[in-house]
This record gives C-alpha cells, structure tokens and sequence, in this order.
C-alpha cells in the first residue's frame, strides 16, 4: 500500500453486476477526473520506482498506459506497450493466458528493450492476475528483469497478487 493508498482508494467507484451480475467492477474514472487524485496516484509510483534504476516501464493494454505514459515520463525512461494480439505492427512475441471463458493473448515488440534492461510492469488492476503474468513471462523470455509488477488496484481475495508472487515476480498495488 501507498502513502497516498486510502486516498486513493476512496475516489475509485465500485459499479455493481457489470460487465455481468454478480461482479462488482472497480471504475477509476473517478480518480483521473479528479486531478488531485491523478497527481497522486502518478506521484506513487514516481516515489517508489525513482531511485530504482528503471530502464523501461512497460504497460499492459489499454488502462495501463493511462499510468505507464505519464511514468516512464517522469522517471525519464523508455515506455514499452504490451498489447492485446494484433496491434503491434512489427516482430512479435506473445504469450497466451486463460480467461475465465477462453484464451488471451499479450503481445511485444522482439526489439522493444535491451537483455538485461530492468523493466518495471504496471496495469491498473490485478484480478486474477493472468495478464499481469502473461506479460511478466513475456518480458523475462524476451531477456528483460522485471523488477517489480506494479498496479493501482489489487483484488486480494481473486487470489492474483499471490499467483504472481508465487511464480516469483514482486506485486505493489497502491490499494487494495
Ligand atoms: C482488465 C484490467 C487488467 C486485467 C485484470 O483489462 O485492466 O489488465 O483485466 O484481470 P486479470 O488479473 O484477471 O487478468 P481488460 O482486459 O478489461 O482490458 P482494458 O484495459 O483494455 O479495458
Ligand atoms: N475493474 C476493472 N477491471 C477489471 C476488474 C474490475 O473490477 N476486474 C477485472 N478487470
């Protein structure tokens, strides 16, 4: 948890049965609108990831760019996408992950970092953690040190925070 993880915390808005019932969804909408909110959320992990030696952050498609842009940005390193399949133009390597129905599948560019660059791995939230894992595998079988898997939200009680760390990847989540 962050300095500012109650704060946080309190401008995300839980919508109840969406997508489908019986899921309570974590909206952060509410929290980039507000533009306290925002600038502390960006200063946390500013705080924490500025003296790490970070060569990349990579973000996780869609909502982790919203986070990963405007770190990368003030950590004054390289921004890496990782992509739902078929988006990136170039050379890809993928990685597939189970989806409570079906399969997923992450994407990155072969050329989008260095071996041995430390790459820091952020998205807004880990539910079950498969694309938070997904990209983790993608990122160390592409010669990257992933250094920390970082998010806004954990849902603790999916189980998906302990999977990643279970499979020896760090998990900081600003609230939980
Ligand atoms: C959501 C969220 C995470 C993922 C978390 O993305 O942004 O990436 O699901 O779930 P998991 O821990 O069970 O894998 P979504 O696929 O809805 O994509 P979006 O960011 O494009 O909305
Ligand atoms: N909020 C946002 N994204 C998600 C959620 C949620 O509650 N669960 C899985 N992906």
């Amino acid at each position: 948890m962050s300095i500012y993880g109650d704060y946080i915390k309190s401008v995300i808005r839980t919508v109840p049965d969406w997508p489908q019932s019986g899921v309570n969804f974590r909206d952060i909408t509410p929290l980039l609108q507000n533009r306290s909110a925002f600038r502390k959320l960006i200063d946390s992990f500013v705080h924490r990831y500025q003296e790490m030696g970070i060569d990349a952050v990579a973000a996780i498609d869609a909502r982790g760019f919203i986070v990963g842009a405007p770190l990368a940005y003030e950590l004054g390193c390289s921004f890496v996408p990782v992509r739902k399949k078929g988006k990136l133009p170039f050379r890809t390597i993928s990685e597939t992950y189970t989806l409570e129905y079906g399969e997923a599948e992450v994407e990155l560019h072969s050329d989008a970092f260095k071996r041995g660059d430390r790459i820091l791995i952020v998205d807004d939230l880990i539910a079950t953690g498969g694309t938070m894992l997904a990209a983790a595998k993608l990122i160390s079988r592409s010669g990257g040190q992933v250094v920390e898997t970082s998010t806004i939200v954990d849902l603790p009680d999916l189980g998906g925070s302990q999977r990643i760390r279970e499979a020896g990847y760090g998990v900081f989540a600003v609230c939980s």
